[in-house]
């Protein structure tokens, strides 16, 4: 354990706050809700700590998206330390010697907020991932560069597939890694496992699964198919004259580097990006099949010539949903 110097001059902070910016954390998205995180409060600030134990290693096993939803975690934590007034020193991977320590948020001292972290602030309870058909309304430009700065405030970069000939190899790399994991016995019973048919604390209720079959969704995007049992899509009957099919926006972000401290960044870019949209009603979902297989997740940076690793794709529109999935308990969260 390295001796902390962080602390001598740093305020003492309320409890009620530390917590409330654990609350603020736990809001995060997760692979498949897993919500990977536990944290440790003391009156200078917080550590925050991966659960490897809840991580589902059929889909994640190097434990990157566990480190990008702790990305995430970290920076919804920091954004609620801020609306308190406190300004917070981040370091990532504190402890060399200890790996699952991810973060240590130190508060420094007393300063408002600014108008955007206030904004971001409001969207983290508003935020959800949509499964659903999007709109016909197109992204703004202006709104993806918006995303375009939030990513690279904290390190990565955004590849919109925007370019005449993105969406066509994107969406067959896509079809051919879901098809392999659906292939996979320890895949398909981890994400039958983190489906939930109660009122659970985690996992992905039916309720957040699109009660259209995926091979009939609107989107061209193969998307990830969360009713192990067909139970949701049981009754679904086609229309007689379905929908256009949907112009999805879709984006990847990226890092340099594929370590570690890059998939927390990745995180913290993906929540930035997601709070962003939020704040302007754009709604978001994941489409990570591609980055789990390692041949699709290459495929996918050669075709779409981007220097660096992929770590996250979305597809971006006008949703129709809301909040649905649980979190564990503030209590459940602190060690
Ligand atoms: C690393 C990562 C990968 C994810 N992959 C997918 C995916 O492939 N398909 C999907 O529908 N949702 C995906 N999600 C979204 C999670 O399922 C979602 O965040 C979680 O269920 C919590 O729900 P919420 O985002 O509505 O709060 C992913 C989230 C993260 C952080």
């Amino acid at each position: 354990m390295p001796i902390r110097t962080d602390t001598i001059h740093a305020p003492a902070v309320p409890t009620d706050d530390l917590r409330a910016a654990v609350q603020a954390a736990s809001l995060a998205p997760s692979l498949h809700n897993s919500q990977p995180w536990w944290f440790r409060i003391d009156e200078h600030g917080i550590d925050v700590h991966a659960d490897p134990t809840r991580n589902p290693t059929a889909a994640d096993p190097a434990g990157r998206e566990l480190r990008i939803g702790c990305g995430a975690a970290i920076l919804f934590a920091r954004l609620a330390l801020r609306e308190l007034g406190w300004t917070v020193q981040t370091t990532l991977l504190p402890d060399p010697a200890e790996a699952d320590h991810l973060a240590r948020l130190t508060v420094t001292g007393r300063e408002p907020a600014t108008a955007d972290e206030h904004s971001l602030v409001l969207a983290i309870p508003v935020r959800y991932t949509d499964r659903g058909r999007y709109d016909d309304r197109r992204v703004p430009l202006e709104l993806v560069e918006q995303l375009r700065q939030a990513v690279s405030e904290e390190g990565a970069w955004l590849r919109t597939l925007d370019r005449p000939g993105d969406a066509v190899p994107v969406t067959m790399l896509l079809a051919h890694a879901d098809e392999i994991e659906r292939d996979d016995p320890a895949y398909t019973a981890e994400l039958a496992a983190w489906s939930r048919y109660d009122a659970a604390d985690d996992g992905v209720p039916r309720q957040a699964v699109d009660p259209v079959p995926v091979d009939a969704r609107a989107t061209t995007y193969p998307l990830r198919d969360f009713d192990v049992d067909g139970s949701v899509t049981a009754g679904y009957v086609a229309a007689q004259d379905p929908p256009p099919v949907e112009r999805s926006y879709a984006a990847l972000i990226g890092t340099p580097g594929d370590d570690d401290r890059s998939w927390l960044e990745a995180g913290a870019a993906l929540g930035r990006l997601l709070l962003r949209a939020a704040v302007e009603g754009v709604n978001a979902q994941p489409m990570t099949q591609v980055l789990e297989v390692p041949a699709a997740r290459i495929g996918l940076a050669r075709e779409l010539g981007v220097v660096g690793h992929p770590q996250m794709l979305l597809r971006l529109g006008y949703g129709t949903g809301r909040p649905i999935t649980h979190r564990r308990s503030v209590d459940d969260l602190i060690r």
